[in-house]
């Protein structure tokens, strides 16, 4: 009679894994950044403060928010001066689904820049690791 049992504890394990993995099935799920080099690393510890509850742990868009590594998030669509201008004045929504991005005040103009060259540095490692699965990042 035990046989039978193996499926259904199959089924409540997966789910449990799937959580564990924050559920997320987006495309960068299985990306993992190398270590993070000194220099960004105020700019990694800024971004998890402010940005991460949206845009994603390094971006890849597993919180509310979506993926910073995708190419839209690149230049020239996000030139590097719309990182101040997003996050003083908000952004509409434009290319995904979430809403607009409200504004967010308690960032300064210094913090916002040790963010962007963060992200600037995971945009990268995250077109390197695109290409090496066989494909330009989207
Ligand atoms: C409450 C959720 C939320 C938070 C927090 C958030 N964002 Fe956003 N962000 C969004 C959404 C939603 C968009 C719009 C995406 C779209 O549809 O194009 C966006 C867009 C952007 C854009 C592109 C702007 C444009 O005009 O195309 C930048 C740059 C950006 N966010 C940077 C940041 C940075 C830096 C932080 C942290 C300091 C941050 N965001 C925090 C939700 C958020």
């Amino acid at each position: 009679m035990r046989f039978p049992l193996v499926p259904a504890r199959g089924v409540p394990a997966l789910v449990l894994l799937l959580l564990a993995c924050g559920g997320d099935t987006g495309r960068w799920a299985a990306f993992v950044p190398p270590p993070t080099p000194a220099e960004h690393q105020r700019g990694e510890r800024l971004f998890n403060t402010y940005c991460l509850s949206c845009h994603g742990r390094a971006g890849k868009g597993d919180g509310l928010g979506p993926p910073m590594l995708d190419t839209l998030f690149h230049a020239p669509t996000v030139p590097d001066s719309m990182f101040l201008v997003a996050v003083r004045n908000g952004a509409k929504q434009k290319y995904y689904n979430f809403g607009a991005m409200p504004p967010l005040n308690r960032v300064s103009d210094v913090e916002v820049e040790a963010i962007r060259g963060y992200v600037r540095w995971v945009q990268g490692e995250g077109e390197a690791w695109a290409r090496t699965r066989g494909g330009a990042p989207q």
